[in-house]
């Protein structure tokens, strides 16, 4: 294993609530190599969850912050270049939350509200702390700013809800910046397409179990874990990536390039034979 890929590099990670987080194992990958952080999340998640703990082991300052707010952005920027006293050179963006999933609202019966709630949480706070590391000139040269996407951003995948239209926003938000920002500053800007994985937020997916054994079969290297999506995601945070940008990259063990797998196969031929199994006209939509 390569070491010290980010010597001297400096960084915020937002978005790390417990140890099953995917910041979480990103923020200690990033520790291992030789980055030095700033963590952040808002105040409740802060209050709730275990940031704190994770900035002791990482000797890390935590700055409050909510993502969609951009005096919170601001001051964060301006916090984070006051403690390293300079710029930075990598952020991951860890956020995501849809108030439909959670209050279990089908796609067909979205409240808007929430929807605006989800848009703003998922992807538009890429967007504002994109602007807003740019207004302050935040980002060296060859920095790289990364965020977590998953393939329902291009296809359709059951109970993924209106997070699937955040996703897509997202990605498109990482080309759009990503434009300006390399053009400009020589920045990079990608976005990850991981494998389901068992955290906070992906235990809210409807049929998450189900999902991700229907993934593991499918996928001819498997499921992608948290602790190999940080170990990816600290390649592009790394100079061995200089010239990737605005790229949707999928870490999902070759689920996305899958029609069918012998595997998937077997499992469903044998519930097409299964005596006790519902009658698919009973299973919900
Ligand atoms: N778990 C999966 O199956 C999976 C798959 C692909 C992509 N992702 C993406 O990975 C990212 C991280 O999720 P995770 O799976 O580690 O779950 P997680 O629940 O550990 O992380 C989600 C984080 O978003 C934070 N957050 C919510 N609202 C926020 C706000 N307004 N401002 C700042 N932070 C806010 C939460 O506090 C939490 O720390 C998300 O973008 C998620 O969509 C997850």
């Amino acid at each position: 294993m390569a070491s010290n890929l980010l010597e001297g590099k400096k960084g915020i990670i937002f978005g790390a609530l417990n140890d099953k987080s995917i910041a979480w194992k990103v923020a200690e990958k990033a520790k291992e190599q030789g980055a030095e952080f700033v963590l952040t999340n808002t105040p409740v998640s802060i209050r709730l969850g275990d940031l704190n703990k994770l900035a002791e082991q990482t000797d890390s300052l935590v700055v409050p912050a909510d993502a969609t707010n951009i005096e919170d952005l601001r001051d964060l920027f301006d916090k984070t270049m006051d403690h390293f006293d300079g710029k930075i050179d990598f952020i991951l963006h860890s956020i995501g939350m849809s108030p439909n999933v959670r209050k279990k609202k089908h796609y067909d019966d979205l409240n808007y509200e929430f929807m605006m709630k989800t848009l703003d949480i998922s992807a538009v706070s890429f967007h504002k702390m994109l602007q807003v590391a740019r207004k302050k000139d935040a980002i060296n040269e060859w920095g790289s700013v990364v965020a977590l996407s998953y393939i329902a951003a291009q296809r359709t995948l059951y109970g993924y809800n209106d997070m699937a239209d955040a996703k897509a926003m997202l990605e498109s938000i990482a080309r759009s910046f990503g434009y300006i920002y390399g053009r400009d500053r020589k920045i990079r800007v990608n976005t990850i397409s991981q494998s389901p994985t068992l955290t906070t937020a992906g235990s809210g997916v409807r049929g998450i179990e189900g999902l991700m054994d229907f993934t593991e079969r499918m996928s001819p290297l498997g499921n992608a874990d948290a602790n190999e999506c940080a170990d990816f995601t600290i390649t592009l945070f790394s100079d061995l990536t200089r010239k990737i940008t605005m790229q949707n990259i999928y870490h999902d063990g070759g689920f996305s390039s899958m029609g069918m797998s012998y595997r998937a196969m077997k499992m469903y031929n044998r519930s097409l034979y299964c005596d006790d199994c519902p009658d698919p006209e009973d299973i919900e939509d």
